[in-house]
């Protein structure tokens, strides 16, 4: 019998519950005849009709406290208490699985140490991506190569409304409502929208990367709010989609690391990723791009990703992941990083200031992609004309 303690039964914890349920028999031939046993849940809520309604508890001590317990599975979002939890956990000798991306992005270099220190893991595979594998393939599979860059649909609310938004014309409102009952959106859903979720996510994949803490406060981070249909139409007309994306490049200079909406080419497979699909490509300089694809979030393929981290230390599978990460900021001034804008302005002379780009036109008049060029020199460029919107482009 492996005893874990799930922490916080929300959406993905009561998820991680019913997946141990429902798959346990195989479970079991994985892990050599021995079955997984949730023996405690913490939590504030009591769950009286749920089965493992006996096994709630509002005392973290006790659960710290059992050596029975091997295995703490943090499923409470948020940095605090989480963050505090798993600490103690860890000071305690015990694994720690975690979806909990805000607390890998923040606190991961540190807690990672900690869990090297005690001879325990702490695992993380559905901090990205819901339930597609990516850290572990990035970690081991690609181990071979120097990554060069990282890039992906990191959030599974903001691509479900952007995808209602355009294929049915549903208002952003409405669309968020439906992200939210099917347990997609963060408890605060600005996260999802302003691009913080994202940020956090593209951090984790970036010091992964790179071997260097990429941390959240040192990149810069758009959200959909101000994407329009406006934007969504111009886009269209010069063959492209309009896609959240964080994004993680290796420069000469240092890391370039962003979140933000970008245009993304109808001929790019990231232009087809729609509803609360997510989709990250890996570009390595011995494999190339390598592309990963499925759901982002929701209960059980976000439950899929956490039930594989327990598998695999209840495997004995020791220390699958061991990250080291120097502290040393790499990330660069995003505005010196060269990039195409799309541009959207009612003034014709927009010709002139960027002769020889493709030109569309818009009810609100123009709109255009520029070459390559620091961001900051199209600040410039653009203070002389009205400017309507500016999104990267991929
Ligand atoms: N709110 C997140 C998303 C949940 O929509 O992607 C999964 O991390």
């Amino acid at each position: 019998m492996i005893n874990i303690a799930i922490l916080g039964f929300g959406v993905v914890g009561s998820g991680v519950a019913e997946v141990i349920k429902e798959n346990s028999d195989s479970l079991s031939e994985k892990l050599c005849g021995q079955k997984l046993n949730v023996k405690y849940i913490l939590d504030k809520r009591s769950f009286p009709d749920h089965e493992l309604g006996d096994r709630v508890t509002m005392d973290y001590d006790m659960i710290v406290n059992d050596p029975e317990v091997v295995m703490v599975v943090e499923t409470m979002g948020g940095s605090h208490p989480a963050y505090e939890f798993t600490k103690k956990a860890l000071l305690a000798g015990k694994n720690v699985v975690t979806s909990n991306k805000e607390v890998v992005a923040n606190f991961g270099t540190e807690l990672l140490e900690i869990a090297r220190e005690n001879n325990v893991n702490y695992l993380f595979e559905a901090s990205v991506g819901g339930g597609i594998p990516i850290i572990r393939p990035m970690w081991q599979c690609l181990a071979a190569n120097k990554i060069e860059s990282v890039t992906g649909i990191l959030n599974g609310t903001t691509n479900f409304i952007l995808t209602k938004m355009i294929e049915e014309n549903m208002s952003f409102d409405e669309a968020l409502k439906i992200a939210q009952s099917l347990g997609y959106a963060e408890a605060n859903p600005a996260a999802d929208v302003e691009g913080l979720d994202t940020c956090r996510k593209i951090c984790i994949l970036a010091s992964l990367a790179f071997g260097k803490t990429v941390s959240p406060e040192n990149v810069h981070c758009e959200g959909i709010t101000n994407i329009t249909l406006s934007d969504v139409e111009a886009a269209e007309k010069l063959g492209y989609s309009i896609k959240l994306l964080g994004k993680a490049q290796a420069t000469d200079a240092g890391t370039y690391v962003i979140t933000s909406p970008f245009l993304v080419g109808f001929d790019n497979p990231m232009a087809g990723v729609n509803d609360v699909y997510n989709a990250i490509t890996v570009c390595g300089n011995a494999v190339g791009d390598v592309m990963f694809y499925g759901r982002g979030a929701g209960k059980l393929p976000t439950a899929s990703a956490v039930v594989a981290d327990i598998v695999d230390i209840a495997r004995e599978c020791k220390k699958a992941i061991t990250w080291t990460l120097s502290d040393t900021n790499p990330v660069i001034d995003y505005k010196s990083a060269k990039v195409r804008f799309f541009v959207r302005t009612p003034d014709a002379s927009a010709k002139d200031l960027f002769p020889g780009c493709v030109f569309c036109d818009t009810d609100e008049g123009y709109a255009f992609i520029t070459d390559e060029l620091p961001e900051a020199k199209l600040c410039e460029i653009l203070a002389n004309i009205p400017v309507l919107s500016k999104i990267r482009v991929l």
